[in-house]
């Protein structure tokens, strides 16, 4: 009965120590919950986010303002209802000072009441539809707006001799905001959209739709489809002869994506479209990142995706560095708001009213460029703020 006794108290008192010793490291601890898709149809954003925010440590290191940074990865299959329950574990058992990531719309909108529940700072590395930020004020973006890119792109199209365009996107979220911005855009500028087609997001079969198209015979079809899905789209165009018949593709950069691009051949080659990034940028910061990247990770080539989780972390880092290692998650949110930095991508602004990104958005070619396909910006609308704010 002592002996028992004596054992129990021993028991208590190292667990008591235990906790003690993990609430002392947890003090020294910064956890970033990092919620991507790993597996699944949006794998390959989960893959470059993790990849990027892996170098971003790599370089930067994992200590900030006497904080050891503690990346937390968790796959939610780019599924809703698995996001918000990874969110509110994160936030629950973790205690994660902040949550990154969200591979696709639906995913941030499911994590944005549980950001606003714990007052955690939710930095969207990836999701594009306007909207988000209004979702929660702990939203903080630093992917780009399908917005952004629509309208540059409707911009750029009818002073190149493309005035009848149909439109083809993703049925969800930021396929919608790009079929709205640049159909109003385009008819402001004196075109026409003259139809508008939507396709599931799972599992898509273009082949119908690009029927359709054809038969139409636009001047060119302008596409939206999320990151991962574009080879299909190209691959179905070409199949279709689309480009014989004297139709142009044209769209947001998610099209030509450089996860991709390499291995779409030379069908791919003077597709026209608008975007924040290109691995192809040539400006000295972005040649060192790609550099990098591509040497951390064999056969992979930097996209838009692991820049938004590289710069993600940038604004998570300086956030930390401006609090001084002891910022709550509003704290954390204010030293985010207004953030101002060379990016890989140019230069880059968190706008501190709306938090979201404010940054150039270049018209870019695919070329061949050292054997290699690439986005090849020639031209660049400069600072731009999301066009879905003024709505
Ligand atoms: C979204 C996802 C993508 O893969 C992309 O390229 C753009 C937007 C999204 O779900 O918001």
């Amino acid at each position: 009965m002592k002996k028992r006794y004596f054992l129990g108290t021993i028991a208590v008192a190292a667990a008591t120590l235990a906790a003690g010793t993990a609430l002392a490291q947890d003090n020294n601890k910064f956890k970033i919950g990092l919620i991507i898709p790993m597996t699944g149809q949006q794998a390959s954003t989960g893959r470059q986010i993790e990849a990027a925010a892996r170098l971003y440590m790599a370089q930067n290191g994992d200590t900030v303002a006497g904080k050891k940074i503690e990346l937390i990865v968790k796959d939610d299959v780019a599924t809703p209802d698995v996001t918000k329950r990874l969110a509110q574990e994160l936030v629950v058992n973790e205690k994660i000072n902040v949550m990154a990531g969200f591979g696709v719309t639906p995913a941030a909108l499911a994590a944005a009441p549980i950001a606003t529940q714990s007052k955690t700072p939710l930095v969207v590395m990836a999701a594009a539809t306007s909207s988000i930020t209004e979702a929660s004020p702990y939203v903080v973006r630093t992917s780009f707006t399908l917005p952004q890119a629509s309208v540059a792109m409707a911009d750029w199209a009818p002073k190149n001799g493309i005035k009848k365009v149909v439109t083809l996107v993703s049925d969800y979220g930021p396929g919608i905001d790009a079929e709205r911005y640049f159909k109003d855009r385009l008819l402001f500028n004196g075109g026409q959209v003259v139809e508008s087609l939507r396709v599931p997001l799972r599992s898509p079969d273009f082949a119908p739709f690009l029927q359709k198209v054809r038969d139409i015979k636009p001047d060119a079809l302008f596409v939206f489809v999320p990151s991962g899905a574009g080879a299909a789209v190209m691959k179905q165009f070409l199949e279709r002869g689309m480009d014989k018949a004297g139709i142009k593709l044209i769209g947001t950069g998610d099209l030509t994506d450089d996860d991709q691009l390499n291995d779409m051949g030379d069908g791919a080659l003077g597709v026209v479209t608008s975007h924040h990034y290109s691995a192809f940028h040539p400006s000295p910061m972005n040649k060192k990142f790609v550099e990098a990247f591509e040497k951390a990770n064999k056969g992979m080539r930097p996209n838009f995706m692991a820049v938004g989780g590289y710069d993600g972390m940038r604004v998570i880092y300086e956030a930390l560095r401006a609090t001084k290692g002891q910022g709550g998650g509003e704290a954390l949110l204010a030293a985010m708001k207004g953030q101002i930095f060379e990016s890989p991508r140019g230069p880059m602004f968190i706008d501190a009213q709306t938090r979201d990104v404010v940054h150039n958005m270049y018209l870019r070619k695919v070329e061949r460029k050292n054997g290699q396909l690439y986005n090849v910006e020639f031209d660049v609308i400069k600072d731009m703020k999301d066009p879905g704010k003024s709505k």
